[in-house]
């Protein structure tokens, strides 16, 4: 490549490539892990994107900083600000984004080894993913439970507290603790399953990183994990991590509905991948 090359020509030719090792069946166990950008076309705005970010925008919360709205001991003691903000970021009013049936696309083609996702959104579950191909390394809304006893708290209720805006609290009146959604606030441990199978990475060959500005930790290590000789496709507006330091490492700088696309079109998926989107 001389000095005067575009570098897109260059990601173009790495795109090729990578779409020739795919269709040679060199991609078997491929792992994806995602962030919020994925979910942002469908309308969930991300965290840190400038202006259009969730924490761009809570300044009406007045809090210390705003990723004080998942912190648990901010929650402790305000938890009006999130339950304020949890009627925004409840999953059911959203369509999956063709980059969530991506992932579905390659779960189908029995290409997918894991999901890791921070989402809380629940898209790539409605996209079609199944249960045991996702790690919700943040945890979900599915359940929701007391923070200090830890006793379950019933999901029609929770519904009834965020549709209404009002703080829920224990079942159990002599606890009277406090009820959060099992969503990891900063200052909670990861759950289980993404510390058992945070190696995983290790064993696949492509590893795909969409949406995420990988700035929060344990997760953003996770594309550390892949082997040398695995080939690791980022497809996010921005640089990020470590993507980009190895020599099989393949930078799509875009959106990723249009990086999925160009991947797809490569691979000459294109036509079944709009067609899987078009029936979520
Ligand atoms: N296409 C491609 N990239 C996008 C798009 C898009 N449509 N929209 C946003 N991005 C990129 C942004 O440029 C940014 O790099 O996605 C990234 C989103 O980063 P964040 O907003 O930090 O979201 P995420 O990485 O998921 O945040 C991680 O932080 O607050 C915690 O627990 C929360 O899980 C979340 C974690």
């Amino acid at each position: 490549v001389d000095a005067n090359t575009p570098t897109q020509t260059l990601k173009a030719r790495s795109l090729e490539a990578l779409a020739e090792y795919i269709k040679d069946g060199r991609a078997q166990q491929i792992v994806v892990m995602t962030g919020a950008g994925i979910s942002t076309s469908a309308g969930i705005p991300d965290f840190r994107s400038p202006k259009t970010g969730l924490y761009a925008n809570l300044a009406r919360l007045n809090l210390p900083h705003a990723e004080a709205v998942f912190d648990i001991s901010y929650f402790r003691e305000n938890p009006e600000p999130f339950y304020t903000l949890a009627q925004e970021l409840y999953p059911g009013k959203f369509r999956p984004t063709i980059t969530h049936s991506f992932i579905n696309l390659l779960y189908k083609k029995g290409l997918l080894l894991k999901l890791f996702t921070q989402n809380i959104d629940c898209l790539e579950r409605e996209a079609g993913v199944p249960d045991d191909k996702i790690i919700e390394a943040h945890g979900s809304f599915a359940k929701q439970s007391c923070i200090d006893c830890k006793k379950p708290y019933p999901e029609e209720r929770m519904r009834d507290a965020i549709s209404k805006k009002w703080v829920p609290r224990c079942l159990d009146l002599s606890c009277n603790g406090l009820v959060k959604p099992e969503i990891v606030f900063f200052g909670e441990q990861l759950p289980e399953a993404f510390f058992e199978n945070r190696t995983l990475p290790a064993q696949a060959d492509l590893a795909i990183v969409m949406g995420s500005s990988l700035s929060v930790h344990p997760f953003a290590s996770l594309p550390q994990f892949c082997e040398e000789g695995a080939p690791r496709l980022l497809i996010n507006r921005e640089q990020v991590g470590d993507l980009g330091s190895r020599p099989d490492d393949v930078l799509l700088l875009e959106d990723c509905d249009s990086g999925v696309r160009k991947l797809a079109e490569a691979c000459g998926w294109l036509e079944e991948l709009e067609a899987l989107w078009a029936e979520t």
